[in-house]
């Protein structure tokens, strides 16, 4: 299992990136985390105090993310592990042409470039130190195309190609993992396919095998498509 002790996640209010941050908290890590919702940040700073972080950023600002990732390397050091899990669905009961421009182009600004400005910000200080590895939140809508979700799907596909295309420009030992984590009972999934949510694990059903399972994700995995080995899951 790999030894990263700081982990930096986006999206940590809620959902995967909530039970992630806490799971590794129990694991002995150290988390810098970040989501939209103040009230979350706060909850989660009074929860978590130092050495633990946690700061209101909205991915899709480049500069609010890069003085997010300075603060986090300057007072708590160059993380070893980030997880860009911030991300956003279009309404599911749209068809492409039906969705307005604005929501288009929300999920492509939060998923794409949220997640590219987040790799961005972190990677110079890991390149510098020469280790670290980067997650990017995939999707089976990565792998596949899925109806009513055209802007998610472009979203994803686009994940796997940031994260693969990144893996060829790191160092040896580093890395750059696209992961699908399959199918959770969130509030993402929720919104979007109420019935069949109760059928689908809970995020902390999830987290005790995604834990463990992103722990051991290395530089031997850098370029690949990566999926939560989720029992039953089909792609
Ligand atoms: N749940 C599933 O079945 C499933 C399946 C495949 C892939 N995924 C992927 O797994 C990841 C986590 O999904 P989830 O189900 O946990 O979603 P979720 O419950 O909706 O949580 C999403 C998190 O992202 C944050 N976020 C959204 N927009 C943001 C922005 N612009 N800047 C910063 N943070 C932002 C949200 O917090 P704020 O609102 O406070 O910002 C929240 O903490 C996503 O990348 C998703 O696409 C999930």
């Amino acid at each position: 299992m790999s030894s990263y002790d700081l982990i930096a996640i986006t999206g940590v209010s809620r959902g995967l990136g909530s039970v992630l941050a806490q799971w590794f908290i129990d694991q002995g890590k150290t988390i810098a985390g970040c989501a939209r919702s103040q009230q979350g940040i706060d909850e989660l700073s009074a929860r978590f105090p130092a050495p633990h972080s946690f700061r209101a950023v909205d991915v899709t600002s480049a500069d609010d993310v890069r003085d997010w990732a300075d603060s986090v390397v300057a007072q708590q050091g160059t993380p070893d592990l980030v997880i860009c899990n911030a991300s956003i669905c279009n309404d599911a009961s749209k068809r492409t042409w039906e969705l307005s421009d604005e929501e288009f182009d929300q999920v492509l600004s939060v998923n794409i470039n949220g997640t590219a400005n987040v790799c961005r910000a972190f990677l110079p200080s890991m390149v510098e130190r020469g280790s670290g590895t980067l997650i990017g939140l995939s999707s089976r809508a990565g792998r596949k195309g899925l109806a009513n979700l055209a802007p998610y799907c472009a979203g994803k596909w686009a994940i796997e190609g940031l994260m693969r295309a990144i893996a060829r420009e790191l160092p040896d030992g580093m890395a750059s993992i696209p992961m699908n984590p399959c199918d959770i009972n969130t509030e993402m999934y929720r919104s979007n396919w109420p019935a069949n949510a109760p059928s689908k694990p809970s995020p902390e059903e999830w987290v005790a095998i995604a834990g463990p399972y992103i722990l051991g994700l290395d530089a031997q995995h850098s370029g690949e498509s990566a999926t939560v080995p989720l029992p039953g899951y089909v792609l």
